[in-house]
């Protein structure tokens, strides 16, 4: 069983975060955009730890400035993607990067977007949704613009609305207004928690934000009773594991909780988060997995099925990614 061959679903993957360092460099180049601080000298991205990662991550989308560059982007990261066995992929979009969160330049950004990945989807059969993103550390004014654009443009495409950024920032309940319009709006949500916050995070975006998913949510595994309770609700984790090695979450692979989450029947699920950045891919986590847990095709194959019954999707496209997933040999 080759691990790269396998089909993957990915619900947890930051659009400007997947971007190969060498297409940032070469947008930056093109636009006469001096962004040498981002890079180390490897051309690798340069950062000390999350805060930093935060500002650096936004120094590489700067150059990033109009929906042609959106769509560059996505193909670029769909053909990755592709060729990393994923079949199904969510992304984190967010109206700040594309048009501040103007209704009308986002609509164009938009488009622009889901042109590439209908491109991409007629070329290597890869799906790709996305999730509206506020910033935490923008501020909930700024929240409440995306939650407008993502209310506007639900649809095909824009399936959920999410909130990422720093952690440590805020709180969640300045957020309620934000995912309140997203819900009534017919949104699926989500919530980065449990990361950087620890279990009380994770029962706040449950209680407050009313989030279905909660993006890593792996410090609930500090509170037991809240492991229990995410087994018991089927509130499933869009877990990355490669991202929380590489920000000192967890010293090791091996004491990374996942396996003990599933085994208190909590589901869960893969995603590399911002894969250039954490030295990582699709792949690299499944071979990761398989030496710490010793995982196998079996392990992957439920790991498929959780992404896929928490998938941000209508019933056909879930369908459609069903019978990928059946149809390959194990
Ligand atoms: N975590 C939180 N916020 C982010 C990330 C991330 O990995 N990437 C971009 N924004
Ligand atoms: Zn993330």
């Amino acid at each position: 069983m080759s691990l790269r061959d396998l089909p993957k679903l990915e619900l947890h993957l930051h659009l400007e975060g997947a971007a190969p360092p060498t297409f940032i460099r070469g947008l930056a180049k093109e636009k006469s955009i001096d962004i040498s601080g981002v890079f180390r000298e490897d051309g690798s991205y340069a950062f000390r730890d999350f805060v930093h990662f935060l500002s650096v991550y936004e120094a590489a989308t700067s150059v990033l400035k109009t929906p042609e560059d959106y769509a560059r982007l996505v193909t670029a990261v769909l053909e990755e993607s592709a060729a990393q066995g994923v079949i199904y992929a969510e992304t984190f979009v967010s109206p700040d990067f594309c048009g501040g969160s103007d209704v009308g330049a986002w609509r164009e950004y938009l488009l622009a977007m889901q042109e590439a990945a209908a491109r991409a989807e007629a070329r290597d059969g890869i799906i790709l949704r996305g999730i509206v993103t506020c910033i935490r550390h923008f501020g909930p004014e700024k929240a409440r613009a995306s939650a407008l654009c993502a209310a506007e443009t639900v649809g095909d495409f824009i399936t959920g609305f999410g909130i990422a950024g720093d952690e440590g920032r805020g709180a969640l309940r300045d957020f309620t207004w934000s995912f309140d319009l997203a819900r009534e709006a017919g949104l699926r949500l989500t919530a980065h928690a449990g990361e950087w916050g620890g279990p009380q995070s994770v029962r706040d975006a449950l209680d407050v934000l009313r989030v279905e998913r909660i993006g890593h949510g792996v410090r609930a595994i500090e509170d037991l009773a809240l492991v229990d309770r995410l087994a018991e609700d089927g509130v499933v984790l869009e877990v990355c594991p490669g991202s929380n090695v590489m920000l000192g979450l967890y010293p090791r692979w091996d004491r990374h909780p996942i396996q003990r989450l599933r085994e208190r029947g909590v589901k869960v699920t893969v995603s590399t988060d911002d894969p250039p950045f954490f030295h990582t891919t699709m792949t690299r986590e499944y071979e990761e997995l398989a030496r710490a847990f010793g995982w196998g095709a079996e392990d992957f194959l439920e790991i498929s099925r959780n992404a896929l019954d928490a998938a941000f999707c209508d019933g056909d496209t879930r369908d459609k990614i069903a019978e990928k997933l059946k149809d390959h040999p194990q």
